[in-house]
């Protein structure tokens, strides 16, 4: 009986120091692709003229509620909780008419200009490095040393401007010599704004991929380690109306520079003028403004090994819903346009081999 005791509680404890092992090792490999995540985060040039800055999602959940399609409310406050569910009919609501908020230069919706103060969501995909097979036993020798992961670089806006279209009657149009025979109309104005852009590192302490985000668009860059600077993939094959991305995202060190549009806060590779809609022309503006050094400010998340911040999870809409729509408001061509979906809701830019 004594010996079976003692046995129980040594292969316990042979268990216990075994696991605590194993999350040591991880705690190490974490702390070795977080420094990773600091070294490649982003320089983000805000726009010169910016009027809606960046802001710490907490603090924005102070100033909405949760309604559904119907206007109902659902959660008159938040209170460190949300709706799980995935469902796009519940929207975060300004408790305040965003016109009121808009006119108010000190409201949240401006965001917070002293770019020290807001946090980057950096979330962190770790993917497997073990093969599944024999043959996959190459895959597996390159990534011995672990850093294979993802990382995508989150910011949110409280408010998204939307941009000026010329429109005829009730039907956006061309601009002739660059004159509106009609009348100008701010289209696609929205509250909350997630905007983002991802990294790939596949076994090797630089990354190999970079994905920025513009709008319903982005681009892919890979990594030149000679020139210090990531290209355009010219290999990925252009599918619908495309902006046109610079070739070139240059870095500061080893961080990649970034422009956030003004207002709108699509990121582009270069100060300027960015196409990204013939018809009706839409661009962004681009510029050397407030420069936002983000590896001071990361909130960095490792998926699946921690708990999250409860916001993560909301599967509705971080915004009021569209209003104010020309034609029909199933066009989605209004004024005022639905919020964004969630970080976790959108699609990810990089796989995983192995999980694939
Ligand atoms: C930037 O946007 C603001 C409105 O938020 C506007 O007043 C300003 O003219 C814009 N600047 C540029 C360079 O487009
Ligand atoms: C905007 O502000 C001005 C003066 O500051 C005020 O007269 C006007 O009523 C405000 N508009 C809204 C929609 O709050």
């Amino acid at each position: 009986m004594i010996i079976r005791r003692q046995f129980c509680l040594f292969s316990f404890i042979f268990v216990f120091l075994l696991q605590l092992g194993v999350k040591c090792q991880r705690l190490d490999e974490f702390r070795k692709v977080e420094d990773l995540v600091k070294k490649w985060s982003p320089v983000i040039w805000l726009s010169p003229e910016e009027k809606y800055f960046p802001l710490n999602v907490d603090d924005f959940l102070k100033y909405v509620y949760v309604s559904d399609e119907n206007g109902e409310t659902v959660m008159p406050h938040l209170n460190g909780k949300l709706p799980m569910y995935i469902t796009e009919r519940f929207n975060l609501m300004t408790h305040e008419s965003v016109e009121s908020l808009l006119n108010d230069s000190t409201s949240f919706l401006h965001g917070n200009s002293n770019l020290n103060k807001v946090s980057v969501y950096a979330v962190v995909r770790h993917c497997s490095t073990s093969p599944k097979s024999e043959n996959e036993n190459r895959v597996q020798r390159n990534f011995e040393n672990n850093f294979y992961f993802h990382v995508t670089y989150w910011i949110f806006y409280p408010f998204n401007l939307g941009k000026d279209v010329c429109v005829l009657g009730r039907v956006p149009t061309l601009q002739v010599f660059n004159t509106c025979l009609g009348k100008v109309k701010t289209i696609g104005n929205h509250v909350g704004d997630w905007e983002h852009m991802s990294l790939s590192f596949v076994g090797k302490p630089i990354p190999d991929k970079l994905y920025i985000a513009a709008h319903t668009s982005g681009a892919y860059y890979i990594y030149n380690e000679k020139y210090r600077i990531f290209q355009l993939d010219g290999t990925i094959k252009k599918v619908g109306p495309r902006p046109k991305f610079p070739e070139i995202i240059r870095t500061q060190g080893e961080h990649p520079i970034v422009f956030s549009a003004n207002g709108s806060h699509g990121m582009w590779a270069t100060p300027g003028i960015q196409e990204y809609m013939k018809v009706p022309k839409v661009t962004d503006i681009t510029g050397y403004g407030t420069p936002w050094f983000t590896w001071n400010n990361l909130r960095i998340f490792h998926l699946g090994y921690e708990n999250l911040p409860y916001w993560f999870n909301f599967g509705g809409r971080w915004g009021n819903p569209k209003k104010k729509c020309l034609l029909f408001k199933k066009l989605g061509i209004c004024e005022y346009s639905d919020g964004p979906t969630g970080i976790l809701r959108k699609r990810q830019h990089f796989s995983c081999i192995n999980n694939i």
